[in-house]
């Protein structure tokens, strides 16, 4: 139980990028690598928990142990995170694409020397603000919060607005979005754990900890 603390526990993780189609060759995306979704993954299956990563486009290995759903589109992926459930912890980790184009063209879209359509969107589902408020909501839901400025009274507002127990909000100003470092504060109601600048594999470890010290 000392080193195998999660044993017994579902953990369910999103990580990655979202793509979001414009035709069959096109897509809106973004620059998350999902290394630290993938490295809490990791983590907790260490930790001896049943994980389930959804994961967004990434080019990652597959964490030993861990039962992974690869997703494009945060559709998808909300689709995902509901079918994983029940879960006794949610980590949402994945920078879902806020917007979608509101159509998919079922061709390629040609050039035909004309103006170019404006690209009409529409908005993403909130997958962990769904999560949050829905009647199978896991007993401890985490999410992640990339601020480049007031990183902790931003990531208190969204922890109330979202409704979620845990924020953790990395301040993403410098060279953290694809790199293997990660500087975290763990925004909780009773306060906020600043960690020092680690690895992100160390990050995972530490957050991991928390959790199981949550549960136990
Ligand atoms: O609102 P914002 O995108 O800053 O929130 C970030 C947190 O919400 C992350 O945990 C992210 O995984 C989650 N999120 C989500 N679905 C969205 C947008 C964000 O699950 N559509």
């Amino acid at each position: 139980a000392r080193h195998r603390p999660l044993f017994g526990r579902h953990v369910l993780v999103t990580a990655g990028p979202t793509h979001e189609a414009i035709d069959p060759v096109r897509y809106i995306a973004n620059r998350s690598s999902g290394k630290q979704g993938f490295a809490i993954a990791a983590a907790a299956a260490e930790a001896g928990a049943r994980v389930t990563l959804v994961a967004g486009p990434v080019h990652l290995p597959t964490p030993p142990g861990v039962e992974r759903v690869d997703v494009e589109s945060a559709r998808e992926m909300a689709e995902a995170v509901e079918s994983a459930l029940p879960a006794h912890v949610a980590v949402m980790v994945a920078a879902v694409a806020d917007w979608r184009p509101a159509a998919v063209a079922d061709r390629k879209i040609k050039k035909d020397g004309t103006e170019p359509e404006p690209l009409a969107l529409a908005e993403n589902p909130d997958i962990l603000a769904t999560l949050a408020a829905s009647p199978r909501r896991p007993g401890l839901v985490i999410g992640f919060a990339a601020e480049t400025n007031d990183v902790i009274p931003h990531a208190q507002a969204k922890r109330l607005r979202k409704q979620v127990d845990w924020i953790v909000a990395n301040d993403v100003s410098g060279d953290v979005m694809g790199g293997d470092a990660n500087a975290v504060h763990i925004v909780r109601e009773s306060g906020v754990d600043s960690l020092p600048r680690m690895p992100k594999d160390q990050v995972a470890r530490a957050l991991v900890e928390r959790i199981a010290d949550a549960l136990a």
